[in-house]
């Protein structure tokens, strides 16, 4: 394999890795593995359920006959914390390593199934205590720590849906999801550890609870000591009220359908979605995939998903999934380059990490500081690396697969959504033959396809959009509270297939590369935000009367935010501080991923007679290409004062 990239090698064929001899003669699938889903699919996922101990047998796989609503594994009862870990104890598994736990100022813990057995089961008890019932929503807002997992667990154990809400969002974001979901109880912490220093959660939430008198209570857990307020009968320590708990707690079973949890995401509004997940189907789902595409050996391996808990990346692939399986996993709270550009590497060596999971922005990042720096940790455990959450452009995955893989390891690069509950489209690695760049092919038992605009599949070589064919167990139910929406965004542009929003192309071999989002959908470091909801973060400011937000390539977040605005004639022309400060504001109102890249202040925005403004043509500016077609603007004219104010751009 020559390692300098020619045209032709760039081209999509050009490059492919078999999965080495070895490590396909070791796998945990192989090839018939999609004969036998394509033969009998429903069968496959019957067979694939038993993996998940089920208190009470289901009647039926799938019930679809109130499409698009699916039920899966009908009447079948189980608890999901049990699954995750009683059921590991009981066989004797209890020494078994959970996690390693690693904070980012250094200090660790090691948490066993047994621990975590006992940490649930505490905080199970705690939450009983504290009037938290069956089918009431828990709003989590928590650092990487390992109380979040206990904290996700206490909640499943007693059927109450959780909400884990990302530690980067800001208090509107906070508040927003609370009453959207209905949430009267919230865990979170006094704060986390992040680049070097304690950041604040709970004045977070204290500025959020501002606006949600229904939540009754605050259970914070103290990760750094930092000195925060208090609001005496609503807040409550963790270590006071979950550490005097019993730690014997007897999981009750609940329907198959009960809901595991809600994640918020954002849409095409500027309202985000609660993306509702139920228990059978999505234990089943993450659970298999885990172990197909990672070649899981719960015996040996040392698994590190590295992302965030508050993403479903890390709900599918640091708690349940792997979980499920019994799987040693590495949980880390900070970023990767605290204390030193090495800290990833770092804990690689030491820990022995054997499956590395994470996005193409963090490889992106690697590639920029330099292949020196992991060139000084023994990285020689890793045995399959994974992407996720973006496309990985080829010289990434080329660079993660030569520098971090050692040319021995396989990459597969993962596609799927929050909606989809687990991975839908990737290599097998011990079956596939991988490009770099391309997610390859449907997961056994999932059934994709690129659709043209008028809903017939795609010939090889060209271009359209990705859907789903038949439901899948992990699937995601319903939007909380807003069926309406549920069915027009994913069931409406075709008939009976799932519409991902996702642009993709098929090669002449038939795999799949999917391409990015088709609609007002950004991904900025493989965190989706809609242009609405920044457009609208911009408005609500004083001095804005108009904003438009696009998504321009960035070498190393995948897309960086763009925004043009209007200000209104009393803001007077805004003052030189106007950028920065629109740029504090939108960080206030949503969280720092959302601070966009650059602010320019603009006349006017370019506009269609109907008045839509034609992002295409901002995303040319930002791009730095030659403008596009302007001929259906209302006033041609505004693309040419736009492009004379660049000069002025922040
Ligand atoms: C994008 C993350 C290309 C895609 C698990 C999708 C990807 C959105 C890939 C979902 C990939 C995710 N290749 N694009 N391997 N993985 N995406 O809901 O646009 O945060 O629609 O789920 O990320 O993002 P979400």
């Amino acid at each position: 394999m020559a390692n300098k990239h020619t045209i032709e090698e760039l081209s999509y064929e050009a490059r492919t890795f078999d999965p080495p001899e070895e490590f396909a003669a070791q796998a945990n699938v192989t090839a018939e593995e999609y004969d036998k889903a394509a033969a009998d699919r429903i069968g496959f996922w019957a067979e694939k359920a038993g993996r998940i101990t089920w208190d009470k047998p289901f009647d039926e796989v799938l019930d679809w006959s109130d499409a698009p609503f699916a039920k899966w594994y009908v009447g079948g009862r189980l608890n999901a914390a049990y699954n995750c870990v009683d059921r590991h104890v009981e066989a004797g598994l209890g020494k078994r390593v959970a996690y390693h736990f690693e904070g980012e100022n250094g200090d660790t813990r090691t948490i066993t199934y047994s621990d975590l057995l006992r940490e649930v089961s505490k905080a199970a008890n705690a939450l009983t205590e504290l009037g938290v019932k069956t089918g009431d929503r828990v709003a989590i807002y928590m650092p990487m720590i390992p109380e979040t997992v206990f904290a996700m667990l206490a909640c499943a154990r007693i059927g109450a849906p959780h909400t884990v809400i990302f530690g980067g969002f800001s208090a509107h974001a906070i508040s927003d999801r609370v009453k959207d979901c209905g949430v009267e109880f919230v865990i979170t912490a006094d704060g986390g550890y992040r680049k070097g220093k304690p950041s604040g959660l709970k004045s977070v939430v204290d500025e959020a609870m501002q606006e949600c008198p229904e939540v009754r209570n605050v259970l914070v857990v103290q990760r750094t000591g930092q000195d925060i307020d208090w609001q005496e009968g609503r807040d409550l320590w963790w270590h006071e009220v979950v550490d005097r708990q019993s730690d014997e707690h007897t999981a009750e079973s609940f329907d198959s359908e009960h809901p595991l949890y809600i994640m918020y995401s954002s849409g095409t509004t500027g309202k985000p979605k609660g993306i509702m997940h139920t228990t059978g189907g999505y234990l089943v789902g993450t659970s298999y995939t885990h172990w197909a595409v990672f070649d899981i050996k719960p015996e040996t391996d040392v698994y590190w998903t590295a992302a965030d808990i508050g993403w479903v990346t890390g709900h599918s692939y640091i708690v349940y999934g792997p979980l499920a399986n019994a799987t040693t996993s590495v949980l880390y709270e900070g970023t990767p380059d605290t204390p030193h550009r090495g800290r990833w590497w770092e804990i690689v060596e030491k820990y022995k990490v054997s499956v590395l999971y994470c996005a193409p922005t963090g490889i992106r990042t690697f590639m920029k500081w330099g292949r020196e720096i992991p060139a000084e940790y023994d990285l020689s455990s890793l045995r399959l690396l994974g992407s996720v959450g973006e496309p990985i452009n080829p010289e990434a995955w080329m660079w993660y697969r030569e520098v971090i893989g050692g040319d021995r390891c396989p990459v597969v690069d993962t596609w799927w959504q929050t909606e989809n509950g687990n991975i839908l489209i990737s290599p097998l690695p011990g079956v596939t033959a991988t490009k770099p760049g391309a997610a390859m092919r449907a997961l056994p038992g999932i059934v994709a396809d690129v659709y043209d605009d008028e809903g017939n599949s795609v010939a090889p070589g060209n271009g359209g959009y990705l859907v789903i064919k038949e439901p899948w167990p992990a699937m995601l139910r319903t939007l909380w509270g807003d069926e309406e929406r549920f069915r027009k965004t994913y069931w409406s542009q075709y008939p009976d297939v799932y519409f991902a929003g996702d642009g993709a192309k098929i090669d002449k071999d038939g795999d799949i590369w999917v391409l990015g989002r088709v609609d007002d959908v950004l991904n900025v470091s493989g965190h989706r935000m809609s242009t609405t909801e920044i457009e609208s973060a911009l408005v609500s400011h004083d001095m804005v009367a108009e904003a438009a937000v696009v998504g321009a390539r960035d070498d190393t977040t995948g897309q960086a935010i763009e925004a043009f605005v209007i200000l209104k004639e009393s803001a007077d022309g805004g003052g030189e501080d106007v950028v920065k400060e629109l740029r504090n504001h939108v960080r206030a109102e949503i969280g720092p991923i959302a601070t966009p890249r650059s602010i320019m202040v603009v006349p006017d925005l370019p506009k269609t007679r109907s008045g839509k403004i034609m992002r295409r043509l901002l995303k040319d500016v930002a791009e730095n290409r030659e403008i596009g077609d302007v001929t259906t603007l209302a006033d041609s004219s505004v693309m040419d004062l736009i492009q004379e104010g660049m000069s002025g751009d922040a």
